[in-house]
């Protein structure tokens, strides 16, 4: 059986980790308030879900969800990273805690990660040993929103930490990210704002959760494809400005 463990299960991560179950993979969740995500899975896959409860801005709760999860599934092949606050910093107010609350989680805690699971995916018998997808964002970098200063630079240290991390992980591990437009509706967005969004990618849809689960899955069995950001936006991308 395979295994994955998976950060970040509220919402999208929450579908990916249900369709991996549904195949029959074993799936460790780390959480940091989502228990009830757990117990969900837990009561409709049983002893195929496993879970610790973290906060991966703490580098230690990063390395000790790993090693216990991997020691409970004896072993990891699939780590999917979607963990990650999303919240405004207007730059005016931008305090050093927003820059930890985002950075920390979303891209230390990433290479935290990756670290420890160097050696653990090294034991596996398989030829590719192990396959790493981070979630990053279709804004990053160059068409950043305006007053999320903290989230995009996170997200940017975590677009680069793929790329390093295809390097210092090959041959052995390959490492990709899907960088999401609009897929779900940010809690605090109102649906009028939301809207907007979905109306400026060229497609004017938003990002279908049959995709990510689709493109995930994909990455989850590709051989030749490392240290890649693939866009799944609708489009958004090639549409231009930001506001
Ligand atoms: N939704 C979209 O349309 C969209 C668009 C672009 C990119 N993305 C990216 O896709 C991924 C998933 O998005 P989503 O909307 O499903 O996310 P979400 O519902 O906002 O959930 C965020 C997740 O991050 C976890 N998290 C935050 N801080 C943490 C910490 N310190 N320690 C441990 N876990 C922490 C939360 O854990 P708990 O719930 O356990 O507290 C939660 O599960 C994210 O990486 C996001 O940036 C999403």
């Amino acid at each position: 059986m395979k295994r994955a463990v998976i950060t970040g299960v509220r919402r999208i991560g929450y579908e990916i980790a249900k369709s991996l179950l549904s195949k029959g993979w074993l799936v460790g969740l780390v959480y940091k308030t989502s228990q009830e995500i757990y117990q969900k899975l837990f009561e409709e896959f049983g002893d195929r879900v496993f879970a610790q409860k973290g906060d991966l801005s703490l580098w230690e709760d990063a390395q000790r969800c790993v090693r216990n999860l991997s020691e409970e599934m004896g072993g990891v092949d699939a780590f999917i990273h979607l963990a990650s606050p999303y919240e405004a910093t207007p730059l005016e107010s931008v305090r050093e805690e927003d820059i930890e609350h985002h950075f920390k989680p979303i891209a230390q805690a990433f290479l935290v990660m990756c670290k420890e699971l160097k050696p653990i995916m090294l034991k596996n018998s398989t030829d590719i040993k192990g396959r790493i997808i981070a979630f990053g964002d279709w804004a990053t970098n160059t068409t950043p929103y305006r007053n999320y200063s903290a989230y995009f630079l996170a997200k940017g240290a975590l677009h680069t930490a793929v790329k390093v991390m295809a390097k210092e992980l090959a041959p052995e591990i390959l490492v990709n990210a899907i960088a999401l437009g609009p897929t779900v509706k940010p809690p605090d967005f109102s649906e009028e704002r939301w809207q907007e969004y979905i109306n400026k990618t060229p497609l004017k849809r938003a990002v279908s959760l049959k995709d990510v689960i689709k493109l995930t899955e994909y990455l989850l069995e590709v051989e030749s494809m490392t240290g890649e950001i693939l866009f799944l936006d609708s489009g958004r991308h090639v549409a231009g400005e930001c506001t």
